[in-house]
C-alpha cells in the first residue's frame, strides 16, 4: 500500500515557520498584506476566496477583499489593479479565477505587478519560471514541488506525465518538473491513448477535473500519483482525480483529496507573499 502524503500536515508546518517570519517583518515595521480581487459569484471560488482568508488570519497576513459586481468593465477591473499596484502598503495582489467571460483575464494578470504577482501569472514571471530564475512559481505546481521534496521523491531522469493543460496548473507544473531534469510528458482532452503515456511515468500528475479518472490499470507498479483533482462524486463526497481507493494498493506515494495538494496551494500563497513582503524577490 502506498505512503499517503499528507498535504495537510506539511501544510501546517510551513504556515507556522511562515507566522514566525510574519512576526519578524512586523518587528521591523512592515506589515505583509494580500488584496483579492473577486468578480462575480462563483461558489467554487467564494470557498477558495474564504479559504485563503483564514490562512492569511493565521499567519498574520492582513487580508483585503475586493467584491466586484460580475457586469463590471474591464476598464474598472484594471483601474483597481492599478490602483494596487501602486498602493504601498499592499503586497501582493491576488485576481481570482475565473472571471466572467466579457472580461480579458490575460490583461488583467499582465497588468498586475511582477512583484505582486503571488500568484505568478504575469507573463514576465511564467517567463523567468521557463527560464528556471528567481520568481512567483504559481501556488499549486509550487505545493506539488514541496510535498514531492519534503518525501524525497527526486525527480531527476524520471518520468513524469501531467494531464491536464491549464495555464495555472498543467504549464507551469511542466517548467517546475523540467527544472528538476525530469523527462515530461503533458497529455490533454485531445490526447489519444492516454494509458500509453501514463503507463512507464514514474509519476503521474492528474489536474483533469474528472472523478475516478486515473485508475489502476493505467499506472505502473510503484507510481507516485499526485490528485490536483476536486470533484464531487454521485453521492455528492469530495473526491480527486483518481480512484483512490483501487490505485492506493499499486502506487508508492499517493496525495488524498481532501488533505493532499489544496491545502499546500494556499499555505504557498502565504510563503509568496511573506516573500513580497520581504523584497526578497529579485
Ligand atoms: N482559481 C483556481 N485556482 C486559482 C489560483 O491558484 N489562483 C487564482 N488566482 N485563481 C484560481
Amino acid at each position: 500500500m502506498a505512503t499517503i502524503i499528507d498535504g495537510k500536515t506539511l501544510a501546517q508546518k510551513i504556515r507556522s515557520n511562515l507566522k514566525l517570519e510574519c512576526e519578524e517583518l512586523k518587528k521591523n515595521g512592515i506589515n505583509p498584506k494580500l488584496a483579492v480581487i473577486l468578480v462575480g459569484d462563483d461558489s467554487a471560488s467564494k470557498v477558495y476566496v474564504r479559504n485563503k482568508n483564514k490562512a492569511c488570519e493565521d499567519v498574520g497576513i492582513e487580508f483585503e477583499e475586493y467584491l466586484l459586481d460580475s457586469s463590471i468593465t474591464q476598464e474598472k477591473l484594471i483601474d483597481l489593479i492599478n490602483v494596487l499596484n501602486y498602493k504601498k502598503d499592499i503586497h501582493g495582489i491576488l485576481l481570482q479565477s475565473p472571471i466572467p467571460r466579457h472580461l480579458d483575464i490575460n490583461e488583467a494578470f499582465r497588468t498586475i505587478l511582477p512583484e505582486k504577482d503571488v500568484d505568478g501569472f504575469n507573463p514576465l514571471n511564467v517567463g523567468k519560471l521557463a527560464l528556471n530564475q528567481d520568481t512567483f512559481v504559481s501556488c499549486t505546481p509550487y505545493g506539488i514541488m514541496k510535498m514531492l521534496e519534503e518525501y524525497g521523491i527526486d525527480l531527476n531522469g524520471k518520468n513524469v506525465t501531467i494531464i491536464g493543460r491549464s495555464n495555472i496548473v498543467g504549464k507551469p507544473l511542466i517548467q517546475c518538473c523540467l527544472n528538476k531534469d525530469a523527462t515530461v510528458t503533458i497529455c490533454h482532452s485531445r490526447t489519444k491513448n492516454l494509458k500509453e503515456h501514463t503507463i512507464n511515468a514514474d509519476i503521474v500528475i492528474a489536474a483533469v477535473g474528472k472523478a475516478k479518472f486515473i485508475t489502476e490499470d493505467m499506472i505502473k507498479n510503484g507510481a507516485v500519483i499526485i490528485d490536483v483533482g476536486i470533484n464531487r462524486d454521485e453521492n455528492g463526497k469530495l473526491v480527486g482525480d483518481v480512484d483512490f481507493e483501487n490505485v492506493v494498493n499499486k502506487a508508492s506515494y499517493i496525495t488524498p483529496v481532501p488533505g493532499g495538494v489544496g491545502p499546500m496551494t494556499v499555505a504557498m500563497l502565504m510563503n509568496n507573499v511573506i516573500k513580497a513582503a520581504s523584497k526578497l524577490y529579485k
